[in-house]
């Protein structure tokens, strides 16, 4: 399977929101890779539904959207409301994570558990079967612009051979410091997702760094 490609918008212009969110409607990004962060769960503050509603509203691409914030259990029905595709909540935040994906697949979207640098990957074989994503942070979650923790490779390896023993489908995402060179190191340890916020934002031409993502791999 061909990987993912899914932009973050945290580090798009959010006074040019419109313009970033149509570039990527024309580009070869995959998904739109949303951060919630609510100051609490992780040292920082985004955006919540006012602006989630409005970007689904515009985009052409499906809304995987990564909540940074405590109890998002609270929240699966404005999550499902402001257009997400995949919720992502993080392992570290839900006590009853059992219940909270089943809610979230109940509620009609993709499930998505998201684990923080220091939490092993082990603690998610007893629900992994359930699980359409895990998502890797390759920083401490909370800012863009952060460097890789080349650790995360050896997360990637291990959880893709649990995948595959037990024959599942469940893909695995990488979110944080991913560019060029460190793109190539997760998509060869097994990643099939990518997040990149600042190597695309930031790029002089962000549709040819997701173009350039995007090939990676490619024959
Ligand atoms: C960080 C967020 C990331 C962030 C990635 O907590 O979850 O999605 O936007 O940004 P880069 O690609 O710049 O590390
Ligand atoms: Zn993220």
């Amino acid at each position: 399977m061909e990987h993912k490609i899914a932009p973050s918008i945290l580090s798009s212009n959010f006074l040019n929101l419109r313009s970033e969110i149509e570039m990527l409607n024309k580009s070869e990004a995959d998904w739109i890779h949303c951060d919630v962060m609510d100051g609490v769960f992780v040292p920082n503050i985004s955006f919540g539904f006012p602006v989630l509603e409005q970007v689904r509203d515009i985009a052409a691409k499906p809304l995987d959207v990564h909540l940074m914030i405590v109890n998002p259990d609270k929240f699966i029905p404005e999550v499902k409301a402001a257009g997400a595709y995949i919720m992502n909540v993080h392992y570290e935040a839900c006590i009853h994570l059992h219940r909270t994906v089943c809610a979230i697949k109940q509620a009609g979207m993709k499930a998505a558990v998201t684990v923080n640098p220091h939490t092993s990957v082990a603690l998610l074989d007893d629900i992994l079967e359930e699980l359409d994503m895990v998502l890797i942070m390759s920083v401490d979650p909370g800012f863009g612009a952060q460097r890789f923790i080349e650790h995360s490779l050896q997360k990637i390896s291990t959880l893709k051979e649990m995948i595959l023993r037990k024959n599942l489908k469940t893909l695995i995402e990488v979110d944080g410091g991913i560019n060029r060179e460190t793109a190539k190191l997760v998509l060869e340890a097994g990643a099939d997702v990518l997040v990149a916020g600042n190597a695309i934002f930031k790029s002089n031409d962000p549709l040819a760094a997701i173009s350039e993502m995007k090939c990676l791999g490619r024959l």
